[in-house]
């Protein structure tokens, strides 16, 4: 069993993105003793951003990739293995400007590509995700609360466009626990905060 935590809070004090994401994974592997755990921190170390010659290499069929090309794919390639590698993600996730971490999109834009992470059929114009049997949580942070249906939730551009990239990677089992009133102080912060750990702590069992 392979966990793979994708970080992506650009906070190492009091993120409070970290501090959940650590406190499933060290409940987890209480519970899964088996399980080899592994870090990618994208808010420390962010994916370098995608160029045209990148674009360029990705649509080079692989027998004809340059050296060059496969020295600029090298670092997407690397991080595909540790995806592909993955039974388990946990994606710990700020809310940033109503969005993803700048970060998170850089590593998105690192791991989809067609033959590698998803499939792409000319005949019915579909795309298809290759990373099935994988599951996912997500742990997203906020200041705010954006409960899906609710008027906020329209505003939360975060959850649902991760809920459906990774849908499109193949992803189907997607868990997701809201982290709401964070940096707000008080009875309320606290409060979120501690229900959020409480349904960490009940999927670290499952
Ligand atoms: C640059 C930036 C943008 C933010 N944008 C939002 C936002 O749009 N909505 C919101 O509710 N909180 C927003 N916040 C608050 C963070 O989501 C919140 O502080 C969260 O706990 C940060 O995650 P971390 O504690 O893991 O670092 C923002 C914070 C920062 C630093």
């Amino acid at each position: 069993m392979n966990l793979l935590e994708i970080q992506s809070s650009v906070r190492q004090e009091g993120s409070v993105s970290r501090t959940l994401a650590s406190k499933f994974i060290y409940h987890w592997q209480s519970h899964h003793p088996e399980t080899h755990y592994h870090l990618r921190d994208v808010g420390q170390n962010v994916p370098t951003l995608i160029t045209a010659d990148w674009v360029a290499a990705n649509v080079t069929p692989d027998e004809q990739k340059t050296d060059d090309q496969k020295a600029i794919l090298a670092e997407s390639e690397m991080l595909i293995a540790e995806l592909l590698e993955a039974d388990r993600i946990v994606l710990g996730v700020p809310m940033y400007n109503f969005g993803i971490p700048a970060h998170l999109k850089a590593y998105f834009d690192n791991v989809i590509r067609v033959g590698r992470t998803v499939d792409y059929n000319r005949d019915t114009a579909s795309f298809s995700g290759l990373l099935t049997e994988k599951k996912a949580l997500i742990i997203s942070s906020r200041a705010g609360s954006y409960a899906p249906g609710t008027t906020a939730g329209a505003m939360d551009f975060c959850v649902p466009y991760l809920q459906f990239i990774l849908n499109f990677l193949g992803i189907q089992d997607v868990e997701y626990v809201e982290v709401p009133y964070q940096g707000m102080g008080g009875e309320m912060q606290q409060q979120a905060t501690e229900t959020a750990i409480a349904r960490l702590m009940e999927l670290a069992k499952t």
